[in-house]
């Protein structure tokens, strides 16, 4: 068959309403649709269903990137949750896929793209998200630090999974902006960061710029971090968004950029696997340590794995439609080449 124009341009966006079942009268779990795909999940497992195959995951890691994709509004660019299922953020409308950025399916013809209005897909993804998510189990927590998600339904946990995130406009500790971590607002210091120095740094401001100064202790700020893997913004100047979170165990989304973004390891030790973006085929192993600086290029996935709580700032550059410069091929996607 020709190809029209209409093949060429992007895919209709669907807007309907998701479908969602009675409870499953053997595990207590409803099950999801929204267009072309199911979600169903038992006491270990979560199946996901498409017109050319079913896929099968681990429903803790599952929940893990789901509640990563929720409370991030869909991210920069792809979300993978493994190495077939996930989401790429158009901005106003989100792509949900099974093995289209992976080599084997594309060759075998087996994968397969829905386009959806954010909002709508949003609002399928949190209701599943709550269903599936049992009393006692935090997807935002370390393993070590929450309960299981596996077993028949008990309960939910609503108040982990609509944990806001931290989003200074301006500058942590400004008036009126994200406030200083504290005992008092609810922010203990993490286990692992019992030995962080807590003093905060003293601003001792002239009169006419009372209220305009600000400084903050950014080491006690992570240390007092509830969740892992999860960045907050602390700092935003013009486009450029200093995004700081604590980390361990293992990020629970394989992130495809879509511009480049900068680490710089605070403390302890990241190893990040990274991938080529379109295939999943592995390209490098990335081990941290505290002190080291690296550029994550724009046309990869990176995934991170941290053995001990750590801290790490991600710096992002925010610029308006920065991501359709480097998929045009505008724009190189590392900053440096050697
Ligand atoms: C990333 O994809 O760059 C990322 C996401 C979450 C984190 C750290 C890094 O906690
Ligand atoms: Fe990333």
């Amino acid at each position: 068959m020709a190809t029209t124009a209409e093949q060429m341009t992007d895919p209709a966006v669907i807007t309907e309403p998701h479908r969602e079942s009675e409870p499953n009268p053997n595990n207590g779990y409803k099950t999801f649709e929204t267009g072309s795909f199911k979600f169903e999940r038992d006491e270990y497992f979560v199946r996901i269903t498409c017109p050319t195959g079913t896929h099968i995951m681990d429903v803790e890691n599952f929940l893990r990137s789901m509640m990563r994709d929720v409370a991030w509004g869909f991210f920069y660019g792809w979300v993978n949750f493994d190495e077939v299922f996930g989401t790429v953020n158009h901005y106003d409308s989100v792509d949900v896929f099974i093995g289209a950025y992976n080599q084997a399916y594309k060759d075998s013809g087996t994968d397969f793209t829905e386009r959806f209005e954010s909002k709508s897909l949003g609002a399928c993804f949190k209701s599943l998200l709550s269903d599936w998510t049992n009393a006692g189990f935090d997807p935002f927590a370390a393993p070590l630090e929450t309960g299981s998600a596996r077993g028949p339904k008990n309960g939910n946990n609503d108040e982990a999974v609509n944990f806001q995130r931290e989003l200074a406009n301006r500058f942590v500790s400004l008036p009126g902006d994200s406030p200083i971590r504290s005992d008092e607002t609810g922010r203990p210091v993490n286990r692992q960061f019992a030995d962080v120095d807590q003093s905060e740094p003293e601003v001792h401001a002239e009169e006419e710029f009372e209220g305009q100064l600000a400084a903050f202790n950014l080491f006690r700020y992570l240390s007092r971090s509830p969740v892992t893997w999860n960045p907050s913004i602390v700092s935003v100047v013009r486009s450029s968004a200093y995004c700081p979170t604590s980390e361990e165990h293992i990020l629970p989304v394989d992130h495809g950029n879509d511009r480049v973004e900068w680490f710089i390891q605070m403390s302890d030790e990241i190893t990040w696997k990274v991938g080529d973006k379109d295939t999943a085929a592995p390209m490098s192993v990335v081990t941290m340590k505290a002190g080291d600086v690296a550029c994550m290029p724009a046309d990869i996935r990176h995934r991170g794995f941290s053995p001990k709580r750590s801290m790490l700032l991600v710096w992002e550059n925010l610029t308006p439609g920065l991501e359709k410069r480097y998929a045009r091929g505008e724009l190189p996607p590392v900053p440096a080449s050697f």
